[in-house]
């Protein structure tokens, strides 16, 4: 009788999950899902592979239906199943056609009585999902280097398992290195562990596929704080410890809003420079970009943005890729709460600001189909629809809510909702149930002036949106207005008061005013005077003067330097520009660089002459995207 009643509440539980298809994963989670992942792999750097044993602890709803996991790439020796985990039997299976966005389904008929699959395989040497260094792309240039990223359909190409968001794990791990390096996990790490090249790892808490992740390398540790603290190689650890001294400040400000850190540690790994993102919001170990260590903590609202997850995606997941918004829309909205306070809300407000603006800007470029929350990407690569909107659009609607309801009361919205979905992956339908019976329907006349649906399904801003300004910026540019106007000269603007955001919108506002009127944006002031080539040189030169920008060492400046170099045609500035594009693989950087010399035929050969002695130190996520971008051969 017991077993009858526990087996309606395991239907009805597979019931509700099923709702979630996700259409970037083959696998069929409602008739046989996995709960745990065992992983026993050895990192061979010379052949730039992985290899090893995964085995899989499944539960099953049907006795019939095979197991269908997700591959891409993965040399697949041989399967084995278990009734009782210690004895395994081979099993049959087959590799189905590999589709170029999805991969290969993995097919596994399961005998009777089925706990366990084991999957002895290897990883491909291009799998999308990891990146194999060599030792001149490190800082120490002694050692090779390793890292994987799963986000948002990779964790296939290193590991066959379901690899979608709706599917939570528990994994543990034995990885095993060459003896002077040193593994690290999105899990229980332990710091002073012998490097011995043999690993341990255990990841308790039940989390999706996209964030289990491994990196390996010669790394230091440094402490930061009681649970927190931060991995580096050794010529990085102490530049990387001093600009992330306040993480600790930081998580204890997020459980202040959000309630209790479940994770236990949170850590960082700053990788070298080919890290094809700004962050990656591994559990209880981000991972970074080397780019944020400008010395002076100005873009730490990196590390607020991937704690922000460990409530935000981590603890509350997207339930697949079109819900992409639920996990960056409230973590960006979290991000700027951090940031408020820890650092004031006058950086806070800036950095929405300059939010609201790169938004803007990207929805004069966008099609409808891609500036909707709830966004349709059947058929489509989830890395490619990476823009702006699911970030700024999704915090925005957040921030209305809280202008609408008052920040005291959804605040205590947001920290019940992530209690009550703790450790599970929802779908937008189900947040927006929870949000109607918890704060709407609670209060409908101030639901009344929220146009939900617009939000989540109309292209665009809805014109109630609040759009945040700051007014240092307001300061800055009535700065460059009267340079612009020659009242000041360039040594006059009080530049050296100025924050990294001050400067970043500064820069912003000075090329929108040299754009010539024709392309996208035009004068910020409205102005219709159209500059000629050696004006604005002249005016790029006499910044670069005074403010020293061609040589910048913060990244977020010398990136929009950079840009605004080759839309002005700043020769002076080529010479870094070819050294940013070769020393760095930060995608939002370099995407966006290469883009913007395409848009000329001496730009174009110039990007590509680059482009070719960069291509093979940069990320496969990266060469995918600029590979397309360039029309590179064999695209
Ligand atoms: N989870 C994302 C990175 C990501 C998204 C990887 C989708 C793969 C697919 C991470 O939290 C993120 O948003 N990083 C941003 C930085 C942030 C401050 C906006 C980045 O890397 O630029
Ligand atoms: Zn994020």
């Amino acid at each position: 009788m017991k077993g009858v009643a526990y087996c309606v509440l395991f239907l009805i539980a597979f019931a509700l999950n099923v709702a979630a298809q996700d259409s970037h994963s083959y696998a069929n989670p409602s008739a046989v899902r996995v709960r745990h992942v065992d992983l026993e792999l050895e990192v061979l750097f010379d052949q730039k592979i992985l290899k090893g044993t995964s085995t899989l602890t499944i539960e099953r709803a049907s006795q019939t239906e095979p197991l269908i996991l997700d591959t891409r790439d993965l040399q697949i020796e041989k399967v084995e199943t278990s009734v009782n985990a210690l004895n395994y039997t081979p099993a049959t299976f087959t590799v189905g056609t590999s589709d170029k966005i999805l991969g290969a389904p993995l097919t596994i008929p399961l005998p009777a009585r089925t706990t366990r699959v084991r999957i002895h395989y290897s990883t491909s040497p291009s799998a999308s999902g990891l990146q194999w260094l060599t030792a001149a792309q490190t800082a120490g240039k002694k050692d090779p280097f390793m890292f994987t990223q799963s986000q948002a359909i990779h964790a296939r190409s290193w590991i066959p398992l379901q690899d979608t968001p709706a599917v939570r794990v528990t994994y543990s791990a034995r990885i095993r290195t060459p003896r002077n390096l040193l593994a690290v996990m999105s899990a229980e790490n332990d710091a002073r562990t012998p490097r011995d090249g043999d690993y341990r790892f255990r990841m308790r808490q039940p989390i999706p596929s996209y964030l289990i992740a491994l990196a390996v390398g010669d790394l230091r540790f440094r402490s930061l704080g009681p649970r927190t603290g931060v991995y580096a190689e050794p010529q990085v650890i102490d530049r990387a410890a001093r600009e992330l001294s306040d993480t600790e400040r930081m998580v204890v400000a997020t459980e202040r809003l959000y309630g209790r850190y479940r994770w236990g540690r949170y850590d960082i790994l700053v990788l070298p420079p080919s890290f094809p993102f700004g962050g990656m919001e591994n559990p209880r170990l981000t991972f970074a970009t080397p780019t944020i260590l400008a010395g002076d903590k100005s873009l730490v609202s990196l590390i607020a943005h991937e704690l922000a997850h460990s409530w935000s995606g981590n603890l509350v997941t997207n339930a697949t890729w079109r819900d992409f918004w639920l996990n960056e829309g409230f973590t960006v909205y979290l991000e700027r709460r951090i940031q408020e306070a820890v650092y004031g809300r006058s950086r806070a407000e800036m950095e929405a600001a300059l939010g609201l603006r790169d938004l803007q800007e990207e929805l004069a470029t966008l099609e409808d189909r891609d500036e909707i929350l709830h966004v349709d990407l059947k058929g489509r690569d989830p890395d490619e629809g990476f823009t702006d909107v699911p970030y700024e659009k999704g915090a925005l609607f957040l921030l209305h809510l809280e202008q609408t309801f008052g920040r005291a009361r959804f605040d205590r919205f947001l920290q019940s909702y992530f209690n009550h979905f703790a450790f599970q992956s929802i779908t937008t339908e189900q947040f927006l149930a929870y949000l109607k019976q918890n704060l709407l329907d609670k209060h409908p006349a101030m639901a009344a002036r929220v146009p939900v649906d617009e939000w989540i399904n109309k292209p665009g801003l809805p014109a109630s949106a609040v759009r945040p300004t700051s007014p240092a910026f307001a300061r800055v540019e009535e700065q460059a207005q009267r340079w612009l106007r020659g009242e000041i000269t360039a040594t006059q603007i009080p530049v050296a008061t100025w924050t990294t955001q001050e400067r970043l919108h500064f820069l912003k506002f000075v090329q929108s005013a040299l754009e010539p009127p024709s392309s996208a944006g035009g004068p910020a002031d409205g102005s219709a005077t159209q500059l000629s080539q050696t004006e604005r040189s002249r005016l790029m030169g006499e910044l670069d003067r005074a403010l020293n920008l061609t040589r910048s060492g913060n990244s977020e400046i010398a990136f929009q330097w950079l840009l605004m170099s080759i839309r002005n045609r700043y020769e002076p500035a080529y010479p870094r520009l070819e050294d940013f594009l070769l020393s760095v693989g930060r995608r939002k950087f370099i995407r966006p660089l290469y883009q913007e010399l395409a848009k000329t035929p001496e730009g174009t050969e110039r990007a590509l002459a680059i482009y070719r002695r960069a291509r093979s130190t940069y990320h496969p996520i990266a060469v995918t995207s600029i590979d397309q971008d360039l029309k590179w051969p064999g695209q």
